[in-house]
């Protein structure tokens, strides 16, 4: 990978890069489908937004495009650096910019976690090419809305809804693909489905997930009450997300492909 710099601000951070690749390298090996459809070629430059701990860039590197890996943690990118040797920057998806326009972006299981999508889709459009692809999968509507319901009754019970945050941005297909058409892109394809998927490796179950992903939602309760609210938090999931002894998270995704609008085409949104 050649060098390149970015000019950047850098979200907050806190990821715990370990044992996100030790309990949930599920998130990696389900993003076949998204890796099947960018479709990566030799030669071609692939920014891989939000690439955790490089798993799925270096994947696309193996393929034998030139990835540039961008994420906003300061753990994820030393593990993703670990893997990849270079190229890897650290960056808020919000305001990235190289000094060069790239063939693809691609995301997985990022994008949710930004919360000002018309930003990201417009520091997208900027960082492709014209005719550039920017092809993603993450949580669409509805995703793991029984995680949340039982986060959220948990903390009703006990008292403690006071400081919790809903981190996510987790839009219908439609929402989606009229944000993307609004800055320029034309939409290839934008599908959804449900994707229950097993928590193998998580053996506190739907607990373990929340305290791996749900820092916003419970990061407010004080120490001594923690473990009741993921005991709760567990009674309450279990009735739909434990089944036959497995428990599950019950998934929603978005994938997509799309083309940043060539320059001349019809494209109201042209900004940069
Ligand atoms: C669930 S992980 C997915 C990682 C990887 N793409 C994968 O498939 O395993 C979400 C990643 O998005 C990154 N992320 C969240 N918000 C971000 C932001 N504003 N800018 C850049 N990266 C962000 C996180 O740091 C994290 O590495």
């Amino acid at each position: 990978m050649t060098q390149h710099s970015v000019h950047e601000s850098q979200p907050s951070a806190g990821w715990d890069a370990d044992r996100y690749d030790s309990q949930f390298g599920y998130v990696s090996a389900l993003a076949g489908g998204v890796v099947d459809l960018l479709a990566p070629l030799p030669g071609e430059t692939v920014l891989d937004l939000g690439c955790g701990t490089g798993e799925l860039a270096a994947t696309i590197a193996a393929r034998g495009a030139r990835v540039i890996a961008v994420d906003g943690d300061p753990a994820m990118v030393a593990a993703a650096t670990g893997r990849l040797g270079s190229g890897v920057l650290l960056a808020d998806g919000h305001d990235f910019r190289i000094d060069e326009q790239v063939d693809a972006v691609f995301s997985n299981a990022a994008l949710h976690w930004m919360t000002r999508p018309a930003e990201v889709v417009a520091a997208v459009r900027r960082a492709l090419r014209p005719g550039g692809r920017f092809v993603a999968e993450f949580g669409g509507a509805h995703n793991v809305a029984g995680i949340l319901a039982a986060v959220r009754a948990a903390l009703a019970e006990l008292g403690l809804t006071e400081g919790a945050r809903m981190p996510w941005y987790f839009p219908s297909p439609g929402q989606y693909a009229t944000l993307l058409e609004e800055h320029g892109f034309q939409v290839l394809r934008m599908d959804y489905f449900a994707r229950p998927t097993e928590l193998t490796d998580c053996p506190r179950g739907v607990a373990d997930w929340v305290v791996m992903f749900g820092a916003s939602l419970i990061g407010h309760v004080p120490a001594d009450r923690r473990e009741a609210v993921l005991a709760r938090i567990n009674d309450l999931a279990a009735p739909t997300l434990l089944r036959d002894g497995r428990w599950y998270a019950d998934y929603h995704r978005l994938r997509f492909a799309a083309v940043r609008e060539p320059a001349g085409a019809s494209d109201a949104a042209a900004v940069g």
